[in-house]
């Protein structure tokens, strides 16, 4: 059976970067259509928390959003940086000026669960389930605290994440196949049923890089915390300046709205800040 090394897929991005970079246009086109629709104005401020790699952060600053990202993890920031010396780089050799001036990117290590800075943002967003990983109910309250404060009254919070079922007694299992400059990586990512009393779901990726001819392994575990729609909801009832105004799914589809829970797990709540 082949066998896989354990690595901490955040400490080494380009991979994890390949396989999600595919919905980096669509994710970016629905943040726009959400800024238009339930918050427009005309300052364009952007906070990403928890953003990882960047892609979000540098194509949100090329259609000319002003955009402050933060991590805790030092590799993804490091990379994300390359990445954004690497667009201005193309970005000045580039025939087609883009529609607006690139927006300003400022990028800093730090919390989710505790972060604070200086101005506010018209527009947060955190996608896919990156919130999860915050493991307590304080955690994940104070987060939410920290973004309402961050916003400007009238700015919105774009949250994607998956809900549990706790009546799943299966596993189940995602697969994504990308390939950028020669390096192909197939991801697996497997979740075990989630946990109601200890609201935790254990997940593994499995990944599959091949480069040049040669093939390595690489699994990641980690948890994330679990949430009904009801459990949701009572969470951000939590922040009195916070309201859920909408909700969509990862289609990403603006003109099609649903309601929390009621079809699918994959959802993302707009929350804005009264
Ligand atoms: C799934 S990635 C998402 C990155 C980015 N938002 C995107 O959509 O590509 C999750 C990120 O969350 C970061 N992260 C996890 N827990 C965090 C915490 N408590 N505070 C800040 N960042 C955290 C990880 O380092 C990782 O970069």
């Amino acid at each position: 059976m082949a066998r896989y090394r354990a690595f901490d897929w955040y400490a080494t991005p380009l991979y994890y970067d390949i396989v999600f970079d595919a919905e980096t246009d669509k994710e970016c086109d629905f943040l726009e259509a959400m800024y238009e629709r339930h918050a427009p104005g005309p300052t364009r401020r952007v906070l990403e928390p928890a953003c990882g790699s960047g892609r979000l952060v540098v194509e949100m600053a090329r259609r000319g959003y002003h955009v402050t990202g933060f991590d805790l993890s030092d590799s993804t920031l490091e990379f994300a940086k390359k990445r954004l010396e690497r667009a201005r780089r193309t970005r000045s050799n580039a025939k087609k000026p883009a529609e607006r001036s690139p927006g300003r990117v400022r990028l800093h290590k730090g919390l989710m669960q505790s972060f604070r800075f200086r101005g506010q943002f018209d527009l947060a967003h955190c996608l896919v389930s990156s919130f999860r990983y915050l493991l307590s109910e304080d955690d994940a309250l104070s987060h939410l605290e920290c973004t309402a404060r961050a916003l400007r009254p009238g700015g919105i919070y774009v949250l994607g994440f998956h809900l549990s079922e706790y009546v799943a007694d299966g596993i189940s299992r995602e697969r994504w196949v990308a390939e950028r400059n020669g390096v192909h990586v197939v991801c697996n990512i497997q979740s075990w049923p989630a946990e109601r009393h200890r609201r935790r779901e254990s997940l593994r990726s499995r990944l599959v890089v091949s480069r040049r001819g040669r093939v390595t392994r690489h699994e990641t575990s980690w948890e994330f915390r679990t949430y009904s729609a009801r459990q949701f909801r009572s969470l951000v009832a939590k922040v009195p300046n916070l309201e859920h105004i909408a909700t969509y799914d990862f289609d990403y589809n603006p003109d099609k709205p649903c309601r929390l829970g009621a079809e699918r797990l994959d959802q993302v709540a707009i929350l804005r800040r009264r």
